[in-house]
């Protein structure tokens, strides 16, 4: 169990935020799977939101199934942050994290991201203006941040006990410098210095976790008292459900079977199609085919397959070719038990949740699930 302020979720295990890639299909997917305690958009302008420019609000789009949803907002103590703060509240958001570690120009040359990790001063200002424009609303700010800049300025452990003392109500560390990008492997020592020096707040520990040993190898190690996983997710997006079961039982389960990660490939398909249309789902996959490749063997084949798939139909019956028995649905199916595993939350009702429309969203699901068991046999072992 892990708190953030009044929001407490089962599972101390959060999707990270991966630009262009944890959009909301994909936090919905993760959550159907299960074991994922909170999940995030991708960083947000803070202009673009306020301005509502239609990529900024594709971003930020969520729904009932995405609960609790944190939006992730990115800015410099000159940008109207928190009136952006304000707008996520509005917009569904159950947590506020303001991005402290983007390393990359488009973010870092307009003061945000990982430069906020240089003038400590300032970003601890900057955080107490958010903190106060949303603390009527209850909704709690957190903040996500590198170890520091580069090696010669490790500034994370002070500046997360300051960030705490101005309202701050949890710190994700990813243990590298920024200076760093992906390069190396993370600190985990940088993360336990950070959990020592705050006074009460969760520190989430992050990086590197593509295993559910890794997460509890972490917590034990570091002291964090959650993790938050993001490249490995976007392989296996099972993740969390055997984490979880890891942290439960002290067994993860078995790695899901072939059939099994073919099943969740094309529910990922069926949700972009549904949330985002056909077009951009087909680019999705054509693209992240190749991260669900990493852990299924020799596919080849698929994968370039669905790369030069023109149409979601296309996607599905190349999918349904590499099934084991080529039927849609394994009998034995173990993962794929949506509404068995979905995570729970206690979080103050967001001002986006309805009661209606998760019931409408969710026995539209079960259509779906119905319809996409209910096929028999199309095609033969030898038209591979
Ligand atoms: C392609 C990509 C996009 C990312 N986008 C964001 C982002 O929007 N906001 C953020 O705070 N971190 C972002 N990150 C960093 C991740 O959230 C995470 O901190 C980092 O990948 C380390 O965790 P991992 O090893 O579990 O991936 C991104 C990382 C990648 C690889």
């Amino acid at each position: 169990m892990l708190s953030i302020g009044p929001v407490t979720f089962d599972q101390p295990l959060l999707l990270a935020p991966i630009a262009g890639h944890c959009d909301l299909p994909f936090r919905v997917l993760c959550r159907e799977l299960g074991g994922v305690g909170l999940a995030s958009t991708d960083l947000l302008n803070c202009h673009s939101i306020l301005r509502g420019s239609p990529r900024a609000m594709e971003l930020a789009a969520t729904d009932p199934r995405d609960e609790p949803l944190c939006m992730q907002l990115y800015g410099n103590d000159r940008d109207p942050l928190p009136e952006a703060a304000r707008w996520a509240v509005d917009h569904g958001a159950a947590v506020i994290d303001i991005n402290m570690g983007c390393p990359v120009d488009k973010v870092a040359k307009k003061n945000g991201g990982s430069l906020l990790l240089c003038d400590t001063d300032r970003t601890v200002r900057l955080a107490e203006r958010i903190v106060r424009a949303v603390e009527p609303t209850g909704v709690p700010v957190t903040a996500k941040v590198r170890l520091g800049w580069d090696r010669s300025c490790i500034v994370a452990p002070h500046l997360a006990r300051r960030l705490e003392s101005v309202g701050i109500q949890a710190v994700t560390v990813h243990g590298r410098t920024t200076e760093q990008r992906f390069r190396g492997t993370v600190d985990l020592d940088g993360i336990g210095e950070v959990v020592a020096a705050v006074d009460a707040i969760p520190v989430i520990g992050n990086g590197d976790i593509t295993e559910p040993h890794h997460a509890t190898d972490m917590m034990r190690y570091t002291g964090c008292r959650g993790v938050m996983i993001g490249r490995g997710a976007m392989r296996t997006p099972w993740i969390f459900h055997r984490t979880d079961r890891l942290l439960r039982t002290g067994d993860p389960g078995p790695e899901p079977t072939f059939a099994d990660k073919l099943q969740v490939i094309r529910r990922h398909l069926d949700l972009l199609v549904e949330l985002r249309g056909e077009g951009a789902a087909v680019q999705c996959l054509n693209k992240r085919i190749s991260w669900y490749g990493k852990t299924m063997g020799h596919i080849k084949p698929l994968k370039e397959a669905i790369r030069l798939a023109t149409t979601a139909d296309a996607i599905r019956d190349h999918l349904l070719d590499w099934m084991p028995d080529h039927t849609d649905c394994p009998s034995d199916c173990e993962l794929w038990r949506p509404s068995a595993s979905a995570a729970s939350s206690t979080v103050p009702k967001s001002p986006a949740a309805n009661g209606a429309a998760a019931q409408a969203a969710s026995s539209r699901h079960a259509t779906r699930q119905r319809r996409f068991t209910g096929t028999g046999q199309r095609f033969h072992p030898s038209s591979r």
